[in-house]
């Protein structure tokens, strides 16, 4: 099974996929989708050998460019790993229920468009909210609304933003590999 995976940022998710996968009996990344071309995710592609497809709006609006692209990797499952831009309606019509997202925290709390990274903590923090976590939902064509799949929660009571997007960081790295294996596995 060759997978996709999205990101647009340091990529440290996509570190933890590829290295969960380099060796893995049935399921391999055979793509990374960047949008970022200084992204240092990357770099960490291709450490892996992984081969990198940027795309930049016009091109990943395009089902002309980017489905036969995905094809020609014989991509059957895609996974945003801090991605951040909306999916277009015809990629998750080629992908219903093969696309996964990961977003850190418990939505449908902090989630919708603009909610990533630090907003979603500085959030969580004004709220004075005790815990937060991490999501894993199915993609469709409104930010992080589709089906969950799995959360798993962490203390934040008392800490500082930083201080909750490392504690979020620590459960994604250890979650989201298994939790992918897992789905594909079934
Ligand atoms: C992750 O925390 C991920 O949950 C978040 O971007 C970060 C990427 O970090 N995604 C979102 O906020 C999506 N709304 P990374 O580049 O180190 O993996």
């Amino acid at each position: 099974m060759n997978i996709a995976v999205f990101a647009s940022g340091s990529g440290s998710n996509a570190q933890k996929i590829f290295e969960r996968f380099e060796q893995h009996s049935h399921i391999k990344v055979a793509l990374l989708v960047c949008n970022k071309p200084e992204a240092y995710v990357i770099d960490r592609a291709k450490n892996f050998g992984i081969p990198v497809l940027l795309v930049d709006k016009s091109s990943f609006s395009d089902e002309n460019f980017l489905l036969p692209a995905l094809k020609k990797h014989n991509i059957e499952f895609i996974v945003l790993a801090g991605f951040l831009w909306l999916i277009p309606a015809y990629l998750i019509k080629a992908y219903p229920n093969k696309m996964v997202n990961i977003h850190p925290a418990l939505l449908p709390k902090y989630g919708g468009k603009g909610m990533h990274g630090a907003h979603v903590h500085n959030a969580v923090y004004e709220n004075k909210e005790k815990e937060s976590g991490i999501s894993i939902h199915f993609v469709n064509e409104i930010y992080d609304s589709g089906e969950v799949i799995f959360q798993a929660t962490c203390l934040v009571e008392g800490l500082q933003p930083e201080e909750i997007a490392n504690e979020v960081l620590k459960l994604e790295h250890h979650h989201f590999p298994e939790v992918i294996e897992k789905l594909l596995s079934k």
